[in-house]
């Protein structure tokens, strides 16, 4: 079969509306506008069949962290297939780029943190996570602590565990989620959840949430508590500052497991290596992935404490894995992209030079008429276009503003997400300030034609 030119846009579109079903997408909607056909990155810009170029101030989904078209990775990869393509880490065996890789992560992660297992996904991460976290306790005496207690509105994944894990009530609608022992507390969005109390009442109040539902199932039923440390697919969502101080402390009062979800805040996203640094959260395990390999193979890990690895190591074989765990191509990449998160110093590049500056242009957006709140932290960010800025009113669902703006945004060549009507933004971790000031103002352009279609309502 001929494969179109590559700018032959209705050919593509057509092969597309044919046979591919598209992950987290109005199927119906798209099959009847047809897809955008994406086909090269650079840097921060990517490129469609049609030769226009957009800069992506999402990072591909939250991950392309060192940049599109990076040479040393191709390199990395090359090399790897040539030398040898695939082995599995089953039957007493490993690869150097799987060990190599399992070295790295011990020195980029926190203190304490020095063994990891390897998956293909933050889903499976997610996914491991719930099976040690319950073999743990299983193997301290205490089968009994099974449950999870996660957030409404959090996302860890699309598998039946992290979909469970996750508390997105249209994503438990379909396929039968959650399964059983998982439990949801609510998220620390103030913006829109804090009524008339201020960001720190409302803080410490949802915190002690997880108090009250520990309490309610029975302390010696819990095995874990899992979170972001900032909620990325539910809009950005930064806590207040008395919120994680409060939740750290119930944890350590009530013998659960704290893990942190690092797929979106881990590798640099914070100004700090992990979300867990940045907020001091000293976790039980992380879930990575995405910014573990820039997005380029796909691979995931859990990073375990080492009282936690020592315990699953002391009881012999462990029934989980994949064939793909430690994958030597994805763990060649992620060595390499490590590599050069740490030879250019991209963390501290946006902890102290293009995060504040990032931050201080966004924070900017917060005087046009639709904006309610500009936040961000490193180079992650949320800004919520609202109805009534004093009221901190929503628009109607139906108005479908936030839909309006991410269409009029790739039309201004921006891409930008907006979750409702949250628009978020995550952009490379390699972004130049000029690079920050175009994205700005392109946001800015597309708010102002957002808020003209607004007013047509
Ligand atoms: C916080 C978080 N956890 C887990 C996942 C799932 O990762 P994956 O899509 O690689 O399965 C995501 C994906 O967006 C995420 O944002």
């Amino acid at each position: 079969m001929k494969m179109p030119d590559m700018s032959d846009l209705a050919s593509w579109q057509s092969i597309d509306r044919a046979h591919h079903i598209h992950p987290f997408t109005d199927q119906k909607a798209l099959r009847a506008s047809g897809s955008r056909i994406i086909c090269k990155g650079e840097g921060v810009y990517l490129q469609d069949v049609e030769g226009n170029r957009y800069l992506d101030g999402m990072a591909g989904l939250w991950c392309v962290n060192v940049g599109y078209g990076r040479q040393e990775l191709v390199t990395a990869a090359t090399r790897q297939m040539e030398e040898l393509a695939y082995y599995n880490c089953f039957f007493n065996t490993s690869t150097p780029a799987a060990t190599r890789l399992s070295q790295l992560l011990a020195q980029v992660t926190p203190d304490g943190f020095n063994q990891c297992f390897f998956t293909n996904s933050g889903s499976e991460a997610n996914d491991t996570v719930l099976r040690f976290g319950r073999h743990y306790w299983a193997l301290k005496g205490k089968p009994e602590k099974t449950i999870f207690i996660s957030r409404r509105n959090a996302y860890h994944g699309s598998t039946v565990a992290a979909g469970s894990l996750g508390g997105m009530a249209w994503m438990h609608s379909q396929g039968g989620l959650p399964i059983p022992d998982i439990a949801h507390i609510d998220q620390p969005y103030w913006y829109h959840e804090g009524g008339d109390e201020t960001p720190e009442e409302f803080g410490i109040r949802v915190a002690r949430q997880l108090k009250a539902k520990i309490r309610e199932l029975g302390p010696d039923r819990v095995a874990a508590f899992i979170a972001e440390p900032i909620q990325g697919s539910g809009g950005v969502i930064i806590p207040p500052s008395t919120y994680w101080p409060e939740i750290k402390r119930i944890c350590a009062e009530n013998e659960i497991l704290f893990i942190a979800d690092e797929v979106i805040c881990g590798f640099g996203r914070t100004g700090k290596w992990f979300g867990s640094e940045f907020y001091d959260l000293k976790p039980d395990m992380m879930s990575m992935a995405k910014g573990l390999s820039s997005g380029y193979v796909p691979i995931g890990a859990v990073m375990m404490s080492d009282e936690v690895a020592d315990t699953l190591v002391a009881n012999g074989f462990l029934s989980h894995g994949f064939t793909y765990s430690g994958h030597p191509l994805a763990c060649a990449v992620a060595v390499r992209n490590i590599e050069i998160m740490l030879n250019e110093r991209l963390v501290e590049r946006v902890e102290s030079d293009i995060g504040p500056y990032f931050q201080e242009k966004w924070a900017s957006l917060k005087n046009h008429a639709l904006v309610g709140e500009a936040r961000s932290i490193g180079l992650i960010a949320g800004l919520e276009m609202v109805k009534d800025k004093s009221r901190r009113e929503k628009f109607p669902t139906t108005a479908r503003v936030g839909l309006f703006f991410r269409e009029a945004a790739f039309r201004n060549g921006l891409v930008l997400r907006a979750i409702g009507d949250t628009v978020v933004a995550s952009p490379p971790l390699v972004i130049t300030h000029a690079e920050v000031d175009e994205l700005i103002e392109k946001l800015g352009r597309t708010l102002d034609e957002t808020e003209r279609y607004v007013r047509t309502l």
